[in-house]
């Protein structure tokens, strides 16, 4: 049935009329806040690669969670910045770690926020890898092992999901198992299963101070020319027991959350990162474009390609957008 019959304006002749049609909506609740926690009192640091986000130390976490929660968001994402790094990344395990003591300080005063912790060794080892180098590579199978003992960390300190991003082979099954035997049976996993090699990282690795010293990370993450060897991923961290699926970034890679979310029953997270969020304010900042628009334009393609959840430095400007 062609023109004049079907003639598409008609749907969109009023915003009555648009809302009416809408297909995709993103709401409050599905944000996620990621935050930068780094030893200190007192400390509010601007990060400079990055507009609008802050190193805090662990007991302003406390009332930066309030503000999070009484925007309506329902979630934040911690990563740490130790005093200290070595080989191994051992001050990721700390009992009193930055990300151990950030997540007490944020369930005690705000239990009803979840807290997702970011579990990976690059701004905790020296060689900024997200693992333990053996013979100039990253060995996976002991990076495991140090990967479960930090979730562990984590879940005891109260974390609600854990979020490994380190892209080791089999690293949701060691953790899983680890969570399991030591009874935190309710503690989730949220996997970065489908992250990319990506340059669009390249603020945030500023702002975590988690740049390989030698090489780069293509060795372990994905290349982004694929996108078959994604479904294989995330299929791999469902069967070891992840509850939820990412896809990292999240603008080049809307086909990877589409056929994700077509093809696995569980959540789909995507992860508009650090250089994604800084395209949009510095051009804004430029004055090429429109920033609060550019924003909701992006969060609400993130949305409609099937992403139920998204992780966004947006979160709290997307949350007063959207009405809070
Ligand atoms: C750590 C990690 C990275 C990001 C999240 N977790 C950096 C990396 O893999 O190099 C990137 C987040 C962002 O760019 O916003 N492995």
């Amino acid at each position: 049935m062609g023109f004049p019959k079907r003639r598409m304006r008609r749907l969109r002749s009023s915003d009555a009329m648009r809302k009416l049609v809408r297909q995709a909506v993103v709401t409050i609740n599905d944000l996620v806040y990621p935050l930068f926690v780094r030893s200190g009192k007192g400390l509010k640091e601007p990060i400079k690669s990055m507009d609008g986000c802050f190193h805090l130390s662990p007991d302003l976490m406390a009332a930066e969670a309030a503000t999070v929660a009484s925007l309506g968001i329902p979630a934040v994402l911690l990563f740490g910045l130790p005093d200290t790094k070595d080989e191994q990344g051992s001050a990721a395990w700390a009992e009193d770690g930055v990300v151990q003591q950030a997540t007490r300080r944020i369930k005690d005063s705000c239990p009803e926020l979840v807290v997702i912790t970011d579990l990976c060794l690059c701004a905790y080892t020296t060689t900024g890898h997200c693992g333990v180098v053996k013979q100039g590579r990253v060995d996976n199978d002991a990076t495991c092992e140090l990967l479960a003992k930090t979730a562990l960390s984590h879940a005891q300190a109260g974390a609600d999901v854990i979020a490994p991003s380190d892209m080791m082979d089999g690293r949701v099954g060691y953790i899983r198992r680890c969570l399991e035997e030591n009874g935190f049976h309710n503690t989730a996993i949220m996997s970065y299963a489908a992250k990319y090699a990506s340059a669009f990282y390249g603020p945030f690795r500023d702002a975590a101070d988690s740049a390989p010293q030698f090489g780069d990370r293509r060795g372990y993450q994905m290349d982004p020319a694929n996108s078959n060897q994604a479904m294989q991923e995330i299929e791999l961290d469902i069967e070891e027991g992840a509850d939820i699926v990412m896809v990292k970034p999240a603008l080049c890679f809307l086909d990877i959350i589409h056929r994700a979310k077509t093809r696995f029953d569980c959540p789909v997270a995507a992860y508009f990162v650090s250089g994604e969020y800084m395209m949009i304010n510095a051009a804004a900042q430029a004055g090429l474009l429109d920033k609060e628009a550019a924003m909701m334009e992006a969060l609400t393609c993130i949305k409609r390609a099937g992403a139920d959840i998204i992780i966004t430095y947006f979160a709290k400007e997307a949350a007063k957008s959207l009405g809070a």
